[in-house]
């Protein structure tokens, strides 16, 4: 059991669910709606905390009613949200999502307007304990400060940094973190029609990290520091039932595999097993 801290956010999602995604301009009803917490980094401790670790999160809580079913699902996961920085007024994050059965794709809509956690919440936090620190490549220049403390405080800790959109400046953190999370978004973003090239293309700008690409139904691919490049295949569920957090179930459950010291093809074969029984069901719940 290690102890691990991630930054990032939590957000609540309202999910519609629907036969198929429908036309532009067209009206239809849902089949269902939940309302459940999301966000990247806390769906990743959600699978991190099912495996075994003591979680906690650093990102913006706010006092308002939509915070609820957020802190509500924290607590079910035993994850200790004391870093967080706490606003008295503010709206919680909030992703609209349709949730198509056809195909078990997610397609969301995401509405944010709440400052960023910051440096000055992050001093606050006793780095001693930590096993692995994880974050989301968000505000570029309080995570490269966060990054840079970091380093200071305890050198020896693991970091890995989420790089899932294009933001201006998002490569000066690469050096920071010794595995690089990367999405095929990002990797399309930067022109790149596979996750190979994407890999290749960011290694001179982290010559000290792992870097990792997860893309999606052709599985994920690892560039390790030493230059050697690994591929697994995706683990196709019996029915492909939901997709949303697939890529936030990967990057933890490859976390945890870096924990326990597998080597890079036994780490992503694993990753891309439990990313895969991720996708035959509903939620992260009973994913490990
Ligand atoms: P995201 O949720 O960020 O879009 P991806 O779609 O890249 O993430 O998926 C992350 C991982 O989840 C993939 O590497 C794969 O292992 C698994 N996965 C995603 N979609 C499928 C699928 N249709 N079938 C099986 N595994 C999948
Ligand atoms: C899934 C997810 C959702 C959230 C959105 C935020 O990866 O974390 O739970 O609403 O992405 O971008």
């Amino acid at each position: 059991m290690a102890r691990i801290l991630a930054v990032g956010i939590a957000t609540l999602d309202i999910i519609n669910r629907v036969d198929s995604y429908p036309p532009e301009d067209s009206e239809v009803r849902a089949l269902s709606q939940r309302r459940v917490r999301g966000g990247n980094a806390t769906n990743s401790l959600v699978v991190l905390s099912q495996l075994g670790h003591a979680c906690a999160w650093a990102g913006v809580l706010v006092d308002e009613p939509d915070a609820a079913p957020v802190r509500a699902d924290l607590d079910r996961y035993g994850i200790d949200y004391s870093a967080c920085r706490r606003l008295a007024t503010g709206k919680m994050p909030t992703s609209y999502i349709l949730h198509s059965q056809a195909t078990g794709s997610r397609s969301i809509v995401h509405y944010r307007d709440l400052p960023e956690y910051d440096l000055e919440s992050f001093r606050r936090i006793d780095l001693t304990p930590l096993d692995w620190v994880h974050f989301e490549g968000r505000n570029v220049e309080q995570t490269e400060a966060m990054l840079a403390y970091l380093r200071t405080q305890r050198p020896d800790l693991p970091v890995s940094l989420e790089i899932e959109k294009p933001r201006p400046g998002i490569e000066r953190l690469f050096p920071h973190a010794g595995l690089l999370l990367f999405s095929r978004d990002y990797a399309r973003a930067q022109g790149h029609g596979a996750a190979p090239a994407l890999l290749q293309a960011v290694a001179a700008q982290s010559p000290g990290s792992d870097r990792v690409c997860a893309w999606g139904e052709a599985g994920a691919w690892a560039l390790d520091r030493g230059g050697r490049l690994h591929h697994s295949p995706a683990v196709a569920p019996p029915q492909l039932v939901d997709t949303l957090g697939a890529g936030d179930t990967f990057n933890a459950a490859l976390i945890d595999a870096r924990l326990q010291g597998m080597d890079w093809p036994a780490g992503l074969v694993r990753a891309c097993r439990i990313a895969g029984a991720k996708c035959g069901r509903e939620g992260l719940h009973g994913v490990t």
